[in-house]
């Protein structure tokens, strides 16, 4: 099994299903980033737009200290983009909201990491349910070797959908609203491998969006695409935002102001600003941002 299978794999992989207790739910007051968008006055209504709250996350790598006290509230139906340069952390924040840094034996992480009210490092937490609500999209299209047809039924297959005709209805379903069936529906038991790049980035998020996630975390997702086929994917987030969460990882500050509600800018593992995108891009609080977004640095 190469990379890249395995890093898909783990979205749909099956675990036993812990017993017990249910972790923690309450989602504690945070404490206020610079530059935030979010208002001073939160309700409990508001609370329940929050997808994931996150309050002084630390990880460590061994004894590298790879995210410092990262604070941040997302919310749902937005999409967030995270930018900073090369190796300040902005992949291993997006691995710790579906414990993909689980996988890593000398990985450390303590803080609360509350996804829709409840701390997914609690104990008992269902991981397997997690990875179903909180699917990811990797910088390199990874298929599996498999068809079309077969990669969007995978996921869907091991949570128990057996039904031909459920499944002919999530493929259609998906590859609609990642708008790739006019390209495939008729080479839908070819092989995934002969697409494109850009169909292919397509199929995979098609294929996180099979199991019905909340949120998608996308990894630099269309860095290895073309200008067409990454206008395709950010046409297709705009819409997906009314569905899903979007968390993306970008170079590419032009897809960042494009794209985001809101952007958080991360240096050295820890976040510098968040804030509503527009004003991130125009009137950034932080020298270092400033100077990151106009390219004199990273
Ligand atoms: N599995 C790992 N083991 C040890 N250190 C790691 C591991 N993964 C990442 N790191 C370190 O953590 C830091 C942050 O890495 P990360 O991949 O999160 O950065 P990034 O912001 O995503 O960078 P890029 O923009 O290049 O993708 C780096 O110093 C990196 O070397
Ligand atoms: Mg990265």
């Amino acid at each position: 099994m190469n990379m890249n299978m395995g890093a898909a794999a783990v979205q749909t992989s099956t675990m036993p299903r812990p017993t017990g207790a249910p972790a923690a739910s309450q989602t504690p007051a945070m404490p206020r980033q610079a530059g935030a968008a979010f208002t001073e006055a939160k309700t409990e209504a508001a609370d329940a737009e929050l997808v994931f709250d996150i309050n002084k996350l630390n990880l460590h790598y061994g004894s590298f200290h790879g995210l410092k006290d990262v604070s941040i509230r997302i919310e749902r139906n937005k999409i967030m983009a995270l930018i900073g340069p090369s190796g300040c952390g902005k992949s291993t924040f997006l691995r710790t909201l579906n414990r993909m840094n689980d996988l890593i034996p000398y990985v450390s992480i303590d803080g609360l990491v509350c996804f829709d009210g409840k701390d997914i490092y609690g104990r008992n937490y269902d991981v397997t349910d997690l990875r179903k609500k909180v699917g990811m999209v990797f910088q390199k299209p990874n298929p599996f070797p498999k068809t079309v047809f077969d990669n969007i039924t995978y996921g869907p297959k091991i949570h128990g959908k057996k039904n031909r005709k459920q499944l002919d209805e999530i493929v259609e379903r998906t590859l609609k609203e990642v708008a790739l069936w006019d390209e495939v529906k008729d080479r839908l038991h070819k092989p995934a491998l002969g697409l494109s790049g850009g169909q292919q980035q397509r199929l995979c998020i098609a294929r996180c969006l099979a199991v019905e996630p909340e949120v998608i975390l996308m990894d630099e997702p269309t860095s290895a695409l073309d200008p067409v086929a990454t206008l395709k994917i950010e046409e297709l987030m705009d819409g997906l935002r009314e569905k899903y969460t979007i968390i993306i990882v970008t170079h590419n500050m032009q897809q960042a102001g494009r794209i985001s509600n809101e952007t958080a800018f991360f240096l050295h593992g820890e976040i510098v600003e968040i804030g509503d995108t527009e004003t991130i891009f125009s009137t950034p609080t932080n020298k270092k941002t400033e100077e990151y977004i106009t390219g004199r640095f990273g």
